[in-house]
């Protein structure tokens, strides 16, 4: 199993120029040698591969495996390679695992593992430097924590740069949650009804490739500049309650538990699929309201919801993330640049000089970090003449 994992590595690493050029830097500065660094990040490939290039720089790495997205191969092939993962039989004991090694450096998703330091294993926090987080849904507690004196840790917002969200939220999670829905269920997109729930740049991507691949798109928001944003991009927009019942699709990407619930489900027609692209469990809540009864696997990775109007709808992944349950992720060159990042970030935190709080990265990280897979594209940029930069900096 092992091999096939190598494979799996190998070839992810050949997509992936910038986690290539990060590691380079990285190396010069050798600021991560010998320091404990967990990765909590959903171990695909891809993660696999910032892994094995943490533990090239002279990292101790752990790595943090989860029952439902984690692929088995590349747990082999990481162990193979010697690297501690943490899989245990159930998820809580894995994670215990996983913080008694006390890390430096962790690299976070959904501040699923800072937080539990902070509520249930203080006796962590004195070793840990600093967290880079991933995403929306663990940047926005994080800073809520922050605003509430309870942060104790520097913590660096990967998921708030531009090579992040622009690239990972939009193309990225737009691509892989369609096809791992439609790969899943095996339905039709061309004429489907696909209302998605949410048009932040996670949704804002999923609508784009609904729509490129003939979906007829509908929002729903709460914020009226995203509203109008749908509207703008050539979507329709309606309340949840109303586009609910014309769905044939249902894609949440709120990143906020509860967003759409059994009450909702209810609404829904017979053979209506039900996805969650955001956070994961919670944001799609069948037993909040309504009577939604959740039935058998009809196939790998869906499952019936019977409702009380008689109609039968589905859930894909039963209600996890659908493209790193039942998909294999973000494409790899979009994770290039996340997981590239990420590297970047971890380094810059092991100087030890960042307060307490939610920073930002350095825009010039972010700069290089593009600039890494334009020059591997063989794309040049232009530089502004000299006339052109006295202009720009006049008034
Ligand atoms: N699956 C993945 O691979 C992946 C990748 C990146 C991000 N994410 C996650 O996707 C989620 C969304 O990310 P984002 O960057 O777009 O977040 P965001 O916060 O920028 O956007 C979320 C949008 O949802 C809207 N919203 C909130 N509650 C709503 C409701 N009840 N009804 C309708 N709209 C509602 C908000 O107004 C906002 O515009 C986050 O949880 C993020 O962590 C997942």
């Amino acid at each position: 199993m092992s091999d096939v994992g190598r494979g799996m590595l190998d070839f992810a690493a050949g997509f992936m120029p910038a986690l290539h050029a990060a590691t380079e830097t990285v190396r010069a500065g050798g600021r991560l040698s010998g320091r404990r660094v967990g990765i909590a990040l959903t171990l695909e490939p891809k993660t696999a591969c910032l892994v094995e290039a943490l533990a090239s720089l002279g990292a101790e790495v752990s790595v943090l495996g989860n029952s439902y997205s984690t692929k088995s191969e590349v747990i082999a092939a990481l162990r193979a390679n010697r690297i501690a993962v943490f899989d245990a039989s159930t998820d809580r004991a894995a994670r215990d695992a996983f913080v008694d090694a006390r890390p430096q450096l962790l690299a976070d998703d959904g501040a699923e593992v800072v937080r539990y330091i902070h509520r249930e294993r203080r006796d962590a926090l004195e070793a840990l430097v600093g967290v880079a987080e991933e995403t929306t849904s663990g940047v926005r507690p994080l800073r809520t924590m922050a605003e509430q004196g309870v942060l104790e840790v520097a913590c660096l917002a990967v998921n708030d740069a531009r090579t992040k969200t622009e690239f990972d939220n939009v193309y990225g999670t737009g691509q892989s949650v369609v096809m791992a829905v439609l790969d899943a269920t095996n339905v039709q997109l061309p004429g489907a009804s696909v209302v998605v729930v949410g048009y932040g740049p996670v949704g804002r991507g999923i609508a784009a490739t609904a729509r490129a691949l003939g979906g007829r798109v509908t929002v729903t928001e709460i914020d009226p500049v995203q509203a109008l944003l749908a509207y703008h991009d050539g979507c329709a927009v309606e309340p949840l309650q109303q586009a609910v019942r014309h769905a044939d699709l249902l894609i949440t990407a709120t990143g906020i538990a509860h967003s759409v619930t059994g009450a909702d489900a209810e609404l829904l027609r017979d053979g209506a699929i039900v996805a969650v692209g955001g956070m994961g469990q919670g944001e799609f809540d069948p037993a909040l309201g309504g009577e939604v009864r959740l039935g058998d696997e009809v196939r790998a990775g869906v499952r019936a919801m019977h409702l009380s109007s008689g109609a039968t709808a589905y859930l894909v992944a039963d209600g996890h993330c659908a493209n790193t349950t039942v998909g294999e992720g973000n494409p790899i060159e979009i994770m290039d640049l996340s997981l590239a990042l990420q590297l970047r970030a971890l380094d810059l935190l092991a100087a030890g000089d960042l307060e307490v709080g939610v920073h930002l990265l350095p825009r010039h990280i972010d700069d290089e970090v593009a600039a890494s897979q334009l020059t591997a594209a063989g794309i040049t940029l232009d530089v502004p003449n000299a006339t052109q930069r006295q202009a720009a900096r006049g008034w």
